[in-house]
């Protein structure tokens, strides 16, 4: 396995990852905004194919996590913590010394994912992102890169 950063020829694959993993997938133009923006796109392959996804963002020491999605007939497998600890050394490496998230509050694989690598919850913006029947709040949880 290893990872590369997007490029926009492989928007088509990426947005079929997103799609197929999940019930509210980004969007082309989400991904068109961060990749002509100052976002890093990071994918994860496999002979060949691209099993998963992050997107982080950062400056001034804070990294912010935007995305990240494993392809469905990867999940459990290991395949989203190793793409997490992946953006996690990045944002180290590009001197954040925390990073920030926020997490759909009925995403349990997701929270369960990020509470086991420490996040914590520090907030909650009520009612965040829409629903299929309404809006649901988003929890947002940080974790600190220093000293570790
Ligand atoms: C969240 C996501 C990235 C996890 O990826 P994954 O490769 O399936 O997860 P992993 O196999 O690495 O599991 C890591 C941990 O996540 C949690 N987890 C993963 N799937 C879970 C599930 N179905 N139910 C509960 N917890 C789950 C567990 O804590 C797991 O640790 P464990 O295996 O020791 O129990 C994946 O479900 C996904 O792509 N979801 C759609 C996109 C999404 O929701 N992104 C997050 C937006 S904030």
């Amino acid at each position: 396995m290893k990872f590369r950063e997007m490029s926009e020829s492989d928007l088509v694959m990426v947005l079929d990852v997103e799609r197929n993993a999940y019930e509210y997938p980004w969007t082309e133009g989400n991904f068109n905004d961060c990749l002509s923006g100052n976002y890093e796109i990071w994918l994860l392959e496999s002979k060949g194919r691209v099993i998963g996804h992050g997107v982080i963002s950062v400056a001034v020491g804070e990294a912010h996590l935007l995305n990240i999605c494993v392809a469905q007939s990867c999940h459990s497998q290991g395949i989203g913590r190793f793409i997490l600890r992946y953006l996690i050394e990045r944002s180290r490496t590009l001197d954040a010394t925390v990073m920030f998230l926020e997490v759909r509050e009925s995403n349990l694989p997701a929270l369960a994912l990020y509470q086991s690598e420490g996040y914590e919850k520090i907030g909650l913006r009520k009612n965040y992102y829409p629903t299929v029947v309404g809006r649901e709040h988003a929890i947002v949880m940080s974790l600190k890169l220093l000293g570790v």
